[in-house]
């Protein structure tokens, strides 16, 4: 099911991350689609600050993952995933994405770029430009 979009500042795409971040018991993927500037990486801070993640949480664009051991519920790994710069989806395999699919919770900026590699069961979050520079329409899972 997906609901509406919701007219949201950054704090409240922040607190809707974090609300998101609570209600999750284990592996699980989320793509995180919108254009650049939208707030992809913005919502994947606050979700991994939710759990517990510290400091400065980089942003994987060049790296393509970082990944959190047992971050995760029930100490399992978090990944974000920034797939941007693949040219292809199969040069993301040997990172062990796969597997991260299955075992892990994994938030996928770009999943277009992974195309089939992304599983069926992946939820989806939209977060798109609004009128007044300062909001976004949030549509969450
Ligand atoms: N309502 C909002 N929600 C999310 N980010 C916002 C909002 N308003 C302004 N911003 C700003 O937009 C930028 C989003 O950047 P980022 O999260 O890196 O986007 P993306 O990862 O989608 O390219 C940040 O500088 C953030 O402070
Ligand atoms: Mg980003």
């Amino acid at each position: 099911m997906t609901l509406p979009d919701t007219l949201v500042n950054q704090a409240q795409l922040e607190a809707a991350a974090q609300r998101l971040a609570g209600r999750i018991l284990g592996p699980a993927t989320f793509c995180l689609e919108g254009p650049l500037g939208a707030g992809k990486s913005t919502f994947a801070r606050a979700f991994l600050r939710a759990f517990g993640v510290p400091g400065d949480i980089p942003s994987p664009t060049f790296t393509l993952v970082e990944v959190y051991d047992g971050y995760g519920p029930n100490g399992i790994d978090i990944w974000h995933v920034d797939a941007y710069r693949l040219i292809s989806p199969q040069e993301a395999e040997p990172l062990g994405l796969i597997e991260a699919f299955d075992m892990a919770l994994c938030l996928v900026e770009w999943p277009d770029k992974l195309g089939s590699l992304i599983p069926d069961d992946a939820m989806h979050i939209h977060i798109a430009h609004a009128e007044a520079a300062d909001m976004r329409r949030l549509t969450l899972p």
